[in-house]
């Protein structure tokens, strides 16, 4: 019998012990053992199937020689990251799903984990249940990765999907995402694309081999998107979707940042809708490649997890092909990155050709909405400095993980 011990018993450590109850018959015959959960962390003890099982000690965790693998689902930093450390030195391996975490330490903790000989796998921090770190790392280990760009938050897409179809009002919408387990403790992490963010620092790092720090990522959500906005969008063949962006720049830079953008309806993320997130990386070698599937969610995020402790228990020699240093250098800012711009101005198209020459009208009536042609993020502010600006987003063109017409 291999035992593990959950920390936490949210919506994702609930989903890890369902998963190794639900499915023990598969996950028995994949390991050749039976995996049982031997503890569970709490701060408050709660009556339920898990009430045996539940302690308020990590020390006893972490004393424990029979718990092989510590499950981290409690999320943010403080806590998780001194359990981590702690369960990482006692030799325990460690999976997880927290993107805070990770993004702001995953290096390191990696690291402690080679050290100490055993595993931090974290493939539940981006897209929920669907596979892309490994595949990424392991499948597209080959390339030189040029660019990950996905729609990377549930909540968010979740929320734009209801208004968009059925022209629910944004709280209601939100409400009901909470309701499913999909946003975060606190979803203005979600809503402000900060979730989005911690997602595309993990992928940066991994797909670049390098330190991506949070703080340099510009994120912006989707707080202060206008239903006015998706309409106009909509009529011209575009869908608004909040993405986040990594992108290798000519001369060895790198950039990331979360936004919302335009997609033409013919790119494959266009359809992408509810709780589905879909990552799309692109290799020197393979092109574009994408991946799709429930990015949020008790059970995705649980499969992902479980998954994790079987290739924990199952790796010898353990996985050690996750190639990430500490070194933030070469992280430039991603208004350099050139883009054609969606613009909703106060004022007529006349105004609109003054600032920018010739654009395609979107929508004329008072306010007028158009593109531009490529600029980078510098440009589109300086040429609209003239203008009332009442709404500014990138597009992302079709036929690539980004915009083929950047720089
Ligand atoms: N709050 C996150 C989301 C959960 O909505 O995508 C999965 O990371």
């Amino acid at each position: 019998m291999i035992q593990i011990a959950i920390l936490g018993l949210g919506t994702v450590g609930t989903g890890v012990a369902r998963v190794v109850a639900e499915n023990a018959r598969q996950i028995e015959r994949k390991l050749g053992e039976a995996l049982q959960v031997k503890a569970v962390l709490v701060r408050h003890f709660k009556d339920g199937p898990y009430r045996q099982l539940m302690t308020d000690d990590f020390s006893k965790i972490e004393g424990d020689d029979e718990i092989r693998v510590v499950v981290e689902t409690i999320g943010g930093v403080d806590a998780a990251y001194e359990y981590t450390k702690r369960a990482l030195s006692a030799g325990k391996h460690v999976v997880t799903a927290n993107k805070q975490l990770v993004a702001e330490r995953g290096c390191e903790l990696l690291a402690l984990a080679r050290r100490k000989n055993v595993s931090y796998l974290f493939e539940a921090s981006v897209g929920g249940g669907i596979p892309v770190l490994h595949p990424l790392t392991q499948c597209m280990a080959a390339n030189r990765i040029d660019e990950v760009c996905g729609i990377l938050n549930g909540t968010t897409n979740y929320i734009l999907t209801r208004m968009v179809r059925t022209g629910a009002f944004f709280s209601d919408a939100l409400r009901e995402a909470q309701a499913k387990g999909y946003a975060e403790a606190d979803p203005t992490a979600d809503v402000e694309g900060v979730d989005a963010g911690r997602k595309i620092c993990i992928l940066a790092d991994l797909a670049f081999g390098r330190q991506t720090d949070p703080e340099r990522v510009p994120m912006e959500g989707i707080g202060r998107l206008s239903l006015r906005d998706v309409k106009i969008a909509g009529r011209a063949g575009y869908r608004i979707k909040l993405l986040g962006r990594a992108v290798r720049l000519p001369g060895g830079g790198r950039t990331a940042y979360v936004a919302p953008h335009l997609i033409p309806e013919d790119h494959p993320m266009a359809g992408v809708e509810d709780v589905f997130n879909a990552v799309m990386i692109r290799g020197n070698a393979t092109g574009d490649v994408m991946f799709y599937g429930r990015g949020a969610g008790e059970l995705p995020t649980a499969s992902a997890c479980v998954a994790d402790v079987m290739e924990c228990l199952q790796a010898s020699p353990k996985r050690d092909e996750i190639g990430w240093s500490p070194d933030a250098g070469g992280f430039e800012d991603p208004e350099k990155l050139k883009s054609r711009y969606y613009f909703r101005v106060e004022g007529s198209l006349t105004d609109a050709a003054m600032a920018f020459g010739q654009v395609e009208v979107l929508s004329e009536d008072g306010e007028t909405a158009f593109l531009t042609d490529a600029l980078s993020g510098a440009e589109a502010a300086r040429q609209s400095r003239s203008l009332n600006v009442l709404a500014r987003m990138r597009v992302l063109d079709s036929g690539s993980a980004g915009s083929g017409r950047e720089a």
